[in-house]
């Protein structure tokens, strides 16, 4: 077990397409497992491959009952089911049918300490192999539905602020890079 180096933006690895999984062997599990690994160490509730630098279609995702990190309007997301508290890989995912719509505060742990409401389906339906390549499907709702989405848009390059209006990303990426520049000013 070994926790992996969380990539942050600007990196180029976030905006670029992962490509599918198509060897199942000990090597990936033994990935899954340090992302599983990373992703609690960072008290994340889903970690994706392009993350971690990593160019595979691989998330991983657990969302405790306890945490109620985001808020939201709808009461159904604060209600326990079925998919809390459950440890789930997803590798070469495939959102088949969505529905309906929500509006939830989401992060990253690419984006430290941006948070901001993004509007997704408010269900989705998920195909996709598990660490041994066995085929599976989910019919998400509420955070993991969201965070399924959020992840799935990692794979294929896509980050969280540009599910926003171009105004709110265009403020968070101002904000960031305003950081990174203190940061680099600051450096011998
Ligand atoms: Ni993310």
């Amino acid at each position: 077990m070994a926790q992996l180096n969380i990539v942050t933006w600007p990196a180029k690895v976030l905006e670029t397409k992962a490509e599918p999984v198509e060897t199942f062997d000990n090597q990936l599990k033994q990935f899954i497992e340090d992302m599983h690994e990373t992703m609690q160490a960072n008290s994340g509730i889903g970690l994706a491959a392009n993350q971690v630098g990593v160019l595979k279609r691989i998330t991983t995702i657990e969302i405790p009952y306890a945490e109620n990190r985001y808020e939201s309007d709808d009461d159904e997301l604060d209600a326990k089911q079925w998919w809390h508290n459950k440890r789930f890989t997803f590798v070469n995912p495939i959102i088949t049918k969505k529905e309906g719509k929500i509006s939830a505060q989401e992060g990253c742990l690419s984006f430290p300490e941006i948070f901001d409401f993004v509007d997704r389906a408010a269900e989705v339906w998920v195909t996709a192999k598990d660490e041994n390549g066995k085929e599976f499907e989910v019919h998400a709702t509420g955070l993991l539905s969201i965070c399924l989405q959020h992840e799935i848009d990692h794979l294929d390059g896509v980050v969280f602020i540009t599910r926003m209006s171009r105004m709110k990303a265009m403020r968070i990426r101002k904000k960031i890079m305003r950081r990174g520049s203190l940061v680099t000013e600051g450096e011998p």
